[in-house]
């Protein structure tokens, strides 16, 4: 169904983000019947661009994907507009305002695209225009600070301005099928609550590995590190998903509160346990989707003005993470992350115990664990590996197989990219897979000791290859607790 009409101003509208991920967003809705004309995309950026501009830039950015949609992208080309504006300086905010109120009946969005620095001067100014009024709403991108403290002031001067119903924190993994899909399958079948527990469930594993280095983000990145890039929101937010409690309905609230608590069950990891729990490790030269590839250090220096003999900054985790509550109690969660690995893939891995007592003789062959595999990237879909007897005469042995669904092959669909979902739920006002503000918080709050026991122990991360598995201490990690990783993806 298509949504209400609506203003969509991106800041940092020339930014990779918008380019490479909001725009195509934006135009496959739009190819689906879902952004109506009298809809309006406007970027904002400091370049001096006008309209046709940035519009060119978009087109060219587009043009893969629309390569077999031609006069469509045309005609979506006419809802998008650009203004360059800079934050902290006065010039061209009063035209902004007037072509804001073109449309006083559109739903209005503020897409907060940019460094968090300017997220209070952004909302500053536009709540002295009044924009902040009416069906206005504000979307946060991550990283929402860089501790709690900073966070804290963030949400604070944001929230002077848009009240907490009208602020969307976004974490794209939360838009990802696979995600919105546990809920689903938790939920929507009786087979897995029942032994959804510690009681069943011996681990879970969340491993987010990608190939692609830091690219042009060197910058941004160097002053972050994974632990702040996609533990603190993505991971964290996907161990929620795993563990809460059944919320009583979809209610954003609802929801959100089941997730509030898990992040308030973490057990802390500080300094007297970080040694055992963390492992972070920093990629150097070696092969990148079949090239060879600088290490993280020449790839720091090529994208930023400063030069750097050296970085403390982690481009890969590798944590246990515990929940101190009746239904997890004892069950650990390894979550691992990291750039430049051997493969592109994001999965969950819910490892179930073993049965209590075998019937078989050795010569069945040994008995596996059953695992249930949500895999969210490449090829999403669902995998549940299976004890059976391998088919015909030769006795009986066991073989451990998946049922495996790909969703792409089994609805022939395409999945829609996370940001599709996302931007439009902020327009319908729904905001159950956006983060709330003491989520934001309590995920700090847990991450902060964590940092805080990095830096005090002084140790450089951990190199590692590119193109591998990451430092060799993230398999110890695991394996001292008699456990591996998955390496069903690694064949
Ligand atoms: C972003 C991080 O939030 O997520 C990036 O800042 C990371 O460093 C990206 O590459 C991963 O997203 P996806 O959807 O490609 O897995």
């Amino acid at each position: 169904l298509p949504v209400d009409l609506f203003d969509l101003v991106i800041f940092g509208g020339t930014g990779d983000l918008a380019v490479r991920k909001l725009l195509p967003a934006l135009f496959h809705r739009f190819v689906d019947g879902q952004i109506q004309p009298g809809s309006r995309i406007i970027g904002v950026a400091r370049e001096g661009l006008d309209d046709d501009g940035y519009r060119a830039q978009i087109r060219s950015a587009l043009n893969g994907a629309a390569s077999k949609q031609g006069d469509q992208l045309d005609t979506f080309l006419k809802l998008v507009h650009y203004r360059p504006l800079d934050a902290r300086k006065d010039a061209g905010w009063d035209d902004f305002a007037k072509l804001m109120g073109e449309y006083p009946d559109n739903v209005r969005v503020f897409y907060l695209s940019t460094s968090p620095d300017l997220f209070v001067d952004i909302c500053q100014r536009l709540g002295g225009y009044g924009l902040n009024q009416g069906k206005s709403r504000v979307v946060l991108e991550k990283p929402i600070g860089k501790d709690l403290a900073s966070a804290n002031r963030i949400n604070d001067d944001v929230g002077r301005v848009f009240a907490e119903s009208q602020t969307y924190r976004i974490d794209h993994y939360l838009g990802k099928e696979t995600v919105q899909n546990l809920l689903a399958l938790r939920f929507g079948n009786a087979l897995f609550e029942p032994l959804w527990n510690a009681g069943h469930i011996d681990h879970v594993q969340i491993t987010v590995a990608e190939t692609l280095g830091v690219e042009r983000r060197g910058p941004y990145y160097d002053h972050a590190g994974a632990l702040r890039d996609m533990v603190q929101n993505h991971m964290l937010q996907l161990l929620c998903m795993v563990a809460m409690e059944p919320p009583s309905s979809l209610s954003p609230d609802a929801v959100r509160d089941e997730k509030l608590k898990v992040l308030h069950a973490l057990k802390p990891i500080n300094e007297t346990n970080a040694s055992q729990l963390t492992v972070r490790g920093q990629y150097r030269a070696g092969v990148g989707e079949g090239q060879s590839v600088p290490g993280y250090i020449e790839d720091l220096n090529s994208s930023s003005k400063s030069k750097v003999e050296h970085s403390s900054t982690e481009t890969f985790v590798a944590l246990k993470a515990e929940i101190a509550n009746w239904r997890w109690s004892g069950v650990p969660f390894y979550l691992r992350t990291g750039k430049r690995l051997a493969e592109r893939v994001s999965e969950i891995v819910v490892a179930f115990k073993p049965v209590p007592h075998s019937i078989f003789t050795a010569s069945a062959g040994p008995l596996a664990q059953n695992r249930l595999v949500l895999r969210l990237q490449p090829d999403e879909g669902v995998k549940l590996w299976l004890t059976i007897k391998h088919p015909g005469p030769g006795g009986l042995r066991l073989r451990h197989v998946p049922l495996d669904m790909s969703f792409a092959e089994a609805f022939g669909v395409q999945q829609p990219d996370a940001y599709e979902r996302l931007l439009l739920d902020v327009v319908r006002g729904n905001p159950t897979l956006f983060m709330r503000r003491d989520e934001v918080e309590a995920a700090w709050r847990w991450a902060d000791p964590i940092l805080a026991a990095w830096a005090a122990g002084g140790e450089s991360p951990r190199p590692y290859t590119s193109g591998t598995w990451g430092p060799s201490a993230a398999v110890a990690l695991i394996e001292r607790d008699g456990r591996t990783w998955d390496e069903d993806f690694e064949q």
